[in-house]
């Protein structure tokens, strides 16, 4: 059996639906812990020179799911433990699922759908948000919630917290 590396050695995966904060509450986690922060959506961005929204709209979805999973192996391959915001689809994929589970410490900033359309933008990097962005995000709840449900060593359940709180939260449980 491989022995599995303390949950301060391993790399710290944040999931979620889009407007979760795992960018937001990341970027500070990672400043508290001296540790780098990655962000799948800006290392797409900056590996192509093209937007989320452009990648959908031009190649299409497999093709950005693809992206998507390339940069997560290739975050997860760093041999420095890093804070890592994980792009809200990339539990969709059995791979990536398994990556998350072997290699990472994982949690779930999980919110309802209506506080998440409350918050949440479509913008250059949500192109599935663009219309109902409720009715969609209740439609990926359902078919998601499981799928971060089985990864997450963690569940920090957001409520419409303020960032500073989710912070605490999630150094509290990944401790
Ligand atoms: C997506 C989430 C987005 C982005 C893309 C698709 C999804 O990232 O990768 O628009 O399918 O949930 P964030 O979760 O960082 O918003």
């Amino acid at each position: 059996m491989v022995p599995s590396s303390p949950p301060s050695e391993r790399h710290l995966v944040l999931v979620g639906m889009m407007g979760s904060g795992k960018t937001s509450v990341g970027r500070l986690v990672a400043r508290r812990l001296g540790r780098a922060f990655l962000d799948s959506d800006e290392q797409i961005e900056a590996r192509t020179g093209r937007t989320v929204r452009e990648i959908f709209e031009v190649d299409g979805e497999a093709t950005f799911r693809a992206l998507e999973a390339d940069v997560l192996a290739d975050a997860l391959a760093r041999p420095e433990a890093a804070v890592i915001a994980a792009a809200g689809g990339v539990v969709l994929d059995a791979d990536n699922r398994r990556r998350l589970r072997d290699q990472a410490t994982v949690v779930w900033l999980r919110a309802d759908p209506e506080v998440l359309a409350a918050r949440v933008r479509s913008g250059d990097h949500r192109p599935l948000l663009t219309h109902d962005p409720l009715a969609v995000l209740e439609r990926m709840e359902t078919a998601r919630g499981p799928l971060y449900r089985e990864v997450a060593d963690h569940v920090v359940d957001t409520g419409g917290a303020p960032v500073d709180e989710l912070v605490e939260s999630v150094l509290e449980v990944a401790r």
